[in-house]
């Protein structure tokens, strides 16, 4: 499942990449330890294969992809917009950025204090925008993420049928290799009727593999 040069030729592809990051105060916030690199490899691996790639980017350390429309946001909510408003103009949708599950209810206006011994912070759901993409009338090809640290099979097969998704890329986090902020990764690709095991490899490279994957089963789609 090695791209070709043009096996996403002419299409338009959405990413996510990166962590959210969401104000507690205008000095704290609370996030993850997603670095965006499987995101920005995706994108990399998608323009290789002759896509038109728009890369929503949470806050990340990396270098800004040449030849991809970069949009760069900070919280779920902004993610969420970004995505959302550019969706119904693409053909596929890659959701491998971290978004936050839960913000804030509040975020001070002021640098809070330490006064207290014990303190609580309400959080809120996040709209999610994987599902959201994958409900929109005008269907894209929509691919997701499932970062795990148990169950991965089982947790992958549930958020691809409840979100109603084409495709999942299930990967291990919290383990010693690969998942977040490291420069390799595996992933367990799950899709209706099928899977497909890709081994631990440089992000880069298994970029490329998906992508292959991605456009192997897209034809199938638009066939449909
Ligand atoms: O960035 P790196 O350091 O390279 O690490 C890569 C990665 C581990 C972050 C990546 O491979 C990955 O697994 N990304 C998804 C992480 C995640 O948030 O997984 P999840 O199982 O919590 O979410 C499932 C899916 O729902 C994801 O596609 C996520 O983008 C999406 N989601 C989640 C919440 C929300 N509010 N909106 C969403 O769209």
């Amino acid at each position: 499942i090695q791209p070709t040069a043009h096996c996403l030729q002419g299409l338009k592809v959405l990413i996510s990449a990166g962590p959210t990051r969401e104000p507690l105060d205008p000095v704290r916030y609370i996030t993850n330890r997603s670095s965006g690199k499987m995101g920005y490899a995706l994108a990399n691996a998608a323009l290789q294969a002759g896509a038109d790639v728009t890369l929503v980017s949470g806050p990340v350390a990396l270098t800004e992809p040449a030849h991809i429309e970069l949009v760069k946001v900070e919280t779920a909510a902004q993610m969420y917009e970004a995505v959302m408003s550019r969706a119904p103009d693409h053909a596929i949708y890659i959701g491998a950025a971290a978004v936050a599950d839960y913000s804030p209810a509040i975020m001070e206006p002021e640098k809070i204090k330490k006064q207290k011994e014990l303190t609580t912070i309400i959080l809120h759901k996040t709209k999610d925008i994987l599902a959201d993409v994958a409900k929109l009338e005008k269907r894209l090809f929509t691919v997701g993420f499932a970062a795990e640290t148990h169950d991965l099979e089982a947790y992958a097969r549930d958020k691809l049928k409840r979100k109603k998704l084409d495709m999942i890329a299930a990967n291990w986090v919290g383990r010693e290799l690969g998942g977040f902020d490291s420069e390799q990764n595996a992933l367990h690709v799950f899709w209706e009727n099928g899977e497909k095991t890709l081994a631990m490899m440089d992000k880069t490279r298994l970029a490329e593999q998906l992508i292959g994957l991605i456009a192997e089963r897209f034809k199938g789609y638009e066939s449909l």
